[in-house]
């Protein structure tokens, strides 16, 4: 979820690279750097935190006059927020701005220091420039190099390169993370950038570029290497830019969730195993039990992943609210490895449950959105969910990218421990590989989440009901519309209702029931059934018709239960925003609520 811009022209070109940064800098920011290049050298600047660290460096530098420049503002996914690891990277006399990953990295690494390069960042990004130079020092030929570059890079990448070989370019290309080239306004110019932003009010054509389609700039024009590809009109509002259309920036995290996903377990999923570079399967050596702490949404991804550490890795496992274990004198064994999770990595009370555990002299591992955070600085292993920053205070895309993150991690405690069948394994790796799609909202399913929004807006509350992995889910539904609808709701085991609730049951007790097909689908039937008994109004959420739903919503049949998961998360997450947009509540800064919890 990085941000990339870059300039050629006669324009200011630092101007445009610092405004296009600072248009992005939502997107991530915890380093930032732009390189420029005239006839003679390439001047690069870095720094690290917020843009306005790297315009403060650049003010007291003395600089020439260019007419061309690349610039990006980074959210570290290898390697840590550091200067060195800070884009534009540069090979001998090259520099490269990319967002995505490169999956192959350690491969080509390999190949490129037996070849004589030297690498100076942790990154992935540096083996493409590497590898340009590896290529140009042979063909002597820039385009040709470029070309050859990328037909050898796997994973996602939108690169800008530019190249003292090649002084009056700038090469291109876009594979899975976005990209957009523009022809300027005035004579000459081409602009580049991941989103509509920065080039709103200084050009008016622009291609998007597809996957796979690349070329190369100047100001004698804009060369495509394919055909694949067709200029459309710019739109005009910035506002509506940042948000890529949509209304609020929920939306567009709900929507993101199936890229986000994707960026998640790149290079993490092999065919047969997880990989996770990041932590040292020795951790897990010694470890009989594991204990989670977290808050909120975070709190619902750990009460999920219990189920999946006890049915996949055969390991103990039980999770507290971060703020309720803090002051119970938890009695903590060395035999526990802690995971906390966190999209911040500064919520105070899970911080603090963090640095006890470290006190009493566990193990740790955090489950984190956001590198160099207090947790992510705290805990002995990072494990990063690659969300991008996550702006609407309902938490979407983090919440998905957590579930992910300690599934998988789940399978891979299962395999170092060798107690998962091989199978069990594949089938487990290959359903990982079908979340994407369970995530993709479907236009008949936001459709039908908007005109059911207008009939639950009234009523003395909501129930959310499921069973195993889908009582935590109902819980983070029940979230997801108190927090911004302020209407009452409560997440609860399906099997549970009759003990107690089942007492409310009338026709102003909305139901919403998650019915999964894969999972213990006879149970929650017949608990859906007493309450329909007992006349509350159901609104079912399953790939099954169910005669006696007052309204239904059906999801895609699938042969896996966490497919169902992802795709009835998705539902709630529509339905709550389009019942808050209904009440006309602000959807992204709802009442009472911060982002970031960082008091107790
Ligand atoms: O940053 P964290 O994941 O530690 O935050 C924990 C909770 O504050 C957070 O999940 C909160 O519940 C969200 N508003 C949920 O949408």
């Amino acid at each position: 979820m990085c941000g990339i811009v870059g300039y050629i022209g006669n324009q200011d070109t630092t101007n445009f690279l610092l405004d296009g940064l600072k248009e992005l800098e939502y997107r991530g920011y915890d380093s930032a750097g732009i390189a420029l290049l005239n006839d003679e050298k390439i001047d690069v600047f870095k720094a690290l935190g917020k843009l306005e660290n790297l315009k403060e460096k650049i003010s007291k530098s003395t600089l020439g006059e260019y007419h061309i420049g690349i610039g990006h503002t980074r959210w570290a996914t290898h390697g840590k927020p550091t200067e060195l690891n800070a884009h534009p990277h540069l090979g001998e006399y090259s520099y490269v701005v990319h967002n995505g990953i490169i999956e192959n990295y350690k491969e080509l690494k390999e190949e490129l220091i037996a070849d004589g390069h030297n690498f100076v960042s942790q990154t992935d990004t540096e083996v493409i420039v590497h590898l340009f130079e590896n290529y140009e020092n042979k063909l002597e030929n820039s385009t040709e190099a470029f070309k050859n570059t990328i037909q050898r890079l796997e994973g996602a990448f939108s690169i800008l390169l530019i190249s003292k070989a090649d002084p009056s370019k700038i090469f291109f290309f876009k594979h899975g993370s976005p990209l957009i080239i523009a022809r300027g306004k005035e004579e000459k110019e081409v602009l580049f950038s991941s989103s509509d932003a920065p080039l709103i009010g200084l050009a008016n054509d622009v291609v998007y570029l597809e996957d796979g389609v690349g070329g190369v700039a100047s100001t004698a024009g804009i060369e495509f290497f394919s055909d694949d590809y067709s200029w459309s009109t710019l739109p005009t509002s910035k506002q509506f830019a940042q948000k890529d259309g949509f209304r609020f920036f929920m939306e567009k995290e709900i929507y993101e969730q199936s890229d986000v996903v994707s960026d998640c377990m790149l290079g993490r999923l092999n065919d047969d195993e997880i990989l996770f570079d990041e932590i040292d399967a020795s951790v897990f050596d010694g470890i009989k039990e594991i204990k989670i702490c977290a808050c909120g949404t975070s709190y619902h991804a750990g009460l999920t992943s219990a189920y999946l550490f006890e049915r996949l890795s055969k390991i103990k496992c039980n999770v507290e609210i971060a703020s309720e274990f803090r002051y119970k004198e938890p009695l903590l064994t060395k035999d526990t490895l802690f995971i906390v999770i966190s999209q911040s990595g500064e919520t105070a009370d899970t911080l603090e449950a963090l640095k006890m555990a470290k006190k009493a002299g566990l193990k740790s591992i955090v489950v984190c959105n956001v590198d160099n955070s207090s947790m992510t600085r705290t805990a002995d292993y990072t494990i990063l969910t690659r969300a991008g920053i996550e702006k609407g205070v309902a938490s979407t895309k983090a919440f998905s990218t957590q579930a992910v993150v300690l599934w998988m991690l789940a399978l891979y405690i299962a395999k170092a421990k060798n107690v998962i069948d091989t199978n069990i394994l594949q089938n487990e790796i290959h359903a990982l590989r079908e979340v994407p799609s369970s995530l993709m909202v479907a236009d008949k399913m936001h459709e039908k989440a908007k005109r059911l929004s207008k009939r639950y807006l009234h009523g003395h509350g909501f129930f959310f009901i499921g069973r195993d992995v889908f009582f935590p889910l109902a819980l983070e539904g029940a979230l997801k519309l108190k927090e911004i609808s302020y209407l009452h709701a409560e997440g609860y085991p399906a099997g549970e209702m009759k003990h107690g609730p089942i007492a409310l049951a009338d026709p102003e007790l909305f139901t919403i029931a998650l019915m999964p097909e894969n999972l213990l689908y006879d149970k929650i039937k017949s608990n859906v059934e007493e309450l329909s008994a007992r006349d509350s109004t159901i609104c079912a959420i399953s790939p099954l018709d169910f005669e006696l739903a007052d309204d239904f919503i059906k999801t895609q049949k699938t042969d896996h239960y966490m497919l169902e998961f992802f795709e009835m998360l998705v539902v709630l997450q529509l339905l709550s925003m389009e019942i808050s947009i209904r009440l006309g509540n602000d959807v992204d800064m709802p009442r009472n609520l911060a982002k970031s919890v960082t008091v107790e």
